[in-house]
């Protein structure tokens, strides 16, 4: 990916009520193109506007699909040709069933005042620790796993890394840090989670 590729001016024209890709989605569709193979099944948690998806299926030729909490993700996904299905974190997912799982979640601390009762907003915070939605994706991460399958989980220094490995942990999965940028007040890092098992 080259700098002329940021998604911030591959994307202009924008979708009401939808993220738009940001410095966040390049990181980890970065990530995702080293670690996707083309045989490999990816989900996508949180699609948001497809990018991500759109791009990794496009540099990979791996199937890509996804989910998204809210109606208005789903349709600019579909838009851009993205397979995805309204739902909750990992919930449309069968047991052992993906390859890759991929998630730019919401991780900034967000004070309960500052979601404004709106739908989006609400979707795109992470709660008072930055970890609402982050936490029980690492509960079910592992369960969605093909053998010697991995997760690569967008987070920032605001969500605290430390916190997030120490959960994955106890939920058998190891974690390493395969990408990072830096920003006046956050570093973002995409986390390489994978279980015991020979990974892929
Ligand atoms: C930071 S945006 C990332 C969007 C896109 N993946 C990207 O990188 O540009 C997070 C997305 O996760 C979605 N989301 C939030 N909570 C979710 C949940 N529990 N299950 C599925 N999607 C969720 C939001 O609606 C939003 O589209």
């Amino acid at each position: 990916m080259t700098p002329d590729d940021r998604p911030a001016l591959a994307d202009r024209r924008g979708v009401p009520d939808v993220y738009r890709p940001a410095e966040d989605s390049a990181l980890l569709a970065a990530a995702a193109a080293e670690a996707v193979d083309a045989g490999d099944l990816v989900f996508e948690v949180g699609v948001g506007s497809g990018w991500v998806a759109e791009r990794v299926a496009a540099e990979t030729g791996a199937r890509v699909v996804g989910d998204d909490l809210t109606p208005e993700a789903c349709a600019a996904a579909r838009d851009r040709g993205v397979e995805v299905v309204r739902g909750n974190l990992l919930d449309p997912v069968a047991d052992g069933a993906v390859d890759v799982v991929l998630c730019n979640p919401p991780y900034l601390p967000t004070p309960p005042a500052a979601e404004w009762d709106d739908p989006l907003e609400a979707a795109l915070s992470g709660g008072p620790d930055g970890r609402r939605v982050v936490d029980p994706f690492l509960d079910d991460a592992g369960r969605v796993l093909a053998p010697g399958g991995v997760v690569l989980l967008l987070v920032s220094t605001l969500t605290d890394p430390e916190t997030v490995r120490a959960r994955a942990a106890a939920n058998g999965l190891a974690a390493e840090t395969v990408r990072e940028a830096s920003y006046p007040y956050e570093r973002l890092l995409v986390l390489r989670l994978t279980t015991d098992a020979p990974s892929k």
